[in-house]
């Protein structure tokens, strides 16, 4: 037996190593991709015959630590797109003296229209919880750190760039000669949703009609397709951050399904009574990560370039 234990060691010793250097090298990828940023470009054929595109540049879950200088540096240099309006949608900040360095970062794009809300994470520093509580699916929301001060940080960034905050706000926004319908709703994730403050239907003879909110939550989508939102801007998901090979995202975090995680879909609502109605839901894969997970596998941090243009 002694004989066969001596034998048998140096096979586990290779093996061990062998997963040693395997799970060094996946967690070195993974740090690399996690701050690989990239623009990711997108058509929605959303708009009505014969009108120009509208391009909306899509930034989510931006996660900002104080000195994050790639990540300040790719937002910054996103202004070259020129935008029709820039569109974030939340988990913006991950600790409160990020606030200065994001807004001297996204200066450029001040030039641009702006709408932006708050997600779950810009109430809360985030704080460390196990990966497992991360793959449950649909887990509830993660113990809460120390409170972080959106309604300040949304006052500044609205007195530096003009961008409207559209939490609980619906109203008609001119945008490149045109009129845009936008209602945004507070966080799904925490519950502090309520979709009632922005609810019913456009106004009469605009161009498009936008949806914001961070989490994908399916209540708040069925609510803005029922009141004929076209197009819902949400993050929240990172795309699933951790993505296999052809199974996708294994979580959104929400009580969206997974084969939604990033990317454009249509979302469709069928009221008791009436016709089936349908929107456009884009999912943005985020460009942060929590700062206790920096890893993202098969799923790049991307700011977005949507195109609206003519329904086919
Ligand atoms: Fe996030």
């Amino acid at each position: 037996m002694r004989g066969e234990t001596r034998k048998g060691r140096p096979g586990v010793r290779r093996a061990a190593a062998g997963i040693g250097i395997a799970g060094a090298a996946a967690l070195g990828y993974g740090l690399y991709e996690g701050s690989s940023y990239t623009l990711t470009k997108r058509e929605v054929p959303v708009l009505a015959a014969g009108e120009p595109p509208l391009r909306i540049l899509h930034l989510s879950d931006l996660h900002v630590l104080p000195r994050e200088a790639g990540k300040l540096r790719f937002l910054g240099e996103l202004a070259r797109v020129v935008p029709d309006l820039v569109a974030l949608t939340g988990d913006v900040l991950s600790h409160p003296d990020a606030s200065e360095p994001l807004r001297r970062a996204l200066a450029p794009l001040f030039g641009f229209p702006g709408v932006f809300i708050p997600g779950n994470n810009d109430y809360y520093v985030p704080t460390f919880h196990s990966p497992h509580r991360y793959l449950r699916r649909g887990a509830e929301a993660p113990p809460k750190g120390p409170a972080m001060d959106w309604a300040v940080f949304a006052r500044d960034l609205a007195a530096d760039s003009g961008w409207h905050e559209m939490t609980h706000i619906h109203e008609v926004l001119m945008i490149g000669g045109r009129r845009l319908d936008v209602r945004g709703v507070d966080d799904a994730r925490l519950r502090r949703d309520q979709v009632s403050l922005v609810a019913g239907p456009p106004e009469p003879g605009v161009d498009l009609v936008l949806g914001l909110s961070h989490t994908p939550e399916p209540r708040v989508l069925d609510a803005f397709t029922a009141d004929g939102v076209q197009l819902t801007l949400s993050g929240h998901t990172h795309g699933g951050q951790l993505r296999l090979p052809f199974v996708g995202a294994l979580v959104t975090n929400c009580g969206l399904d997974t084969g939604r995680a990033r990317g454009l879909s249509r979302w469709h609502f069928a009221p008791r009574t009436g016709t089936l109605r349908s929107s456009w839901l884009h999912v943005s894969a985020g460009l942060g990560t929590s700062p206790f997970a920096p890893v993202r596998l098969l799923c790049r941090p991307e700011a977005t370039l949507l195109t609206l243009v003519p329904a086919r």
